[in-house]
């Protein structure tokens, strides 16, 4: 009998283990949302709009959850040194210039992306500041 106890109560402890370890990514990733959110309203959403909806045939909407998947690995790029080239988004064509964000930190970038990634259509999970730091080390 009391072997039984002991092994419910270890199989209950693992459980509550795994079950705080899930929720603690979970709140990792809702701050990472939040402060994305505040950053995208200071420094984004003068240009791509209070709902990322962009402007016209000048600056891309950023709803396009397919554009964001294919293109995960390069957005901290884009953030940081801008982009200047002919990009397709909704179907549609830019090649307006958007300016470089250098003075932004690598966590900055991070929480930026977890925002884009998973608002307006897009549920793409967590986005860690280790994976910024290797995508920068990688642009054009
Ligand atoms: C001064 C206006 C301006 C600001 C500020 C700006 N962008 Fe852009 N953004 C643009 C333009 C214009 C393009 C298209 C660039 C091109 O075609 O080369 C673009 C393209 C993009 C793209 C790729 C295409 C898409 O729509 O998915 C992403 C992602 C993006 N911006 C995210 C951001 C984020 C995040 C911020 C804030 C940190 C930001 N931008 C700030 C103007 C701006």
């Amino acid at each position: 009998m009391r072997r039984y106890i002991l092994s419910a109560l270890v199989l209950l402890t693992i459980t509550t283990m795994i079950y705080s370890c899930q929720s603690a990514e979970q709140i990792k990733q809702d701050m990472y949302f939040a402060n994305g959110r505040d950053l995208y309203v200071k420094r984004c959403q003068n240009c791509h709009g209070q709902k990322a909806e962009g402007l016209a045939n000048l600056i891309p909407p950023l709803t396009d959850a397919r554009y964001l998947k294919k293109n995960k690995n390069k957005l901290a790029c884009i953030i940081k040194n801008g982009l200047n080239e002919k990009i397709i988004v909704n179907n549609r064509e830019f090649s307006e210039k958007m300016p470089a964000q250098s003075d932004l930190n690598d966590i900055d970038i991070a929480q930026i992306i977890v925002y884009l990634t998973n608002s307006n259509g897009s549920k793409q999970g967590m986005y860690n500041t280790e994976a910024v730091t290797a995508d920068l080390k990688k642009c054009k």
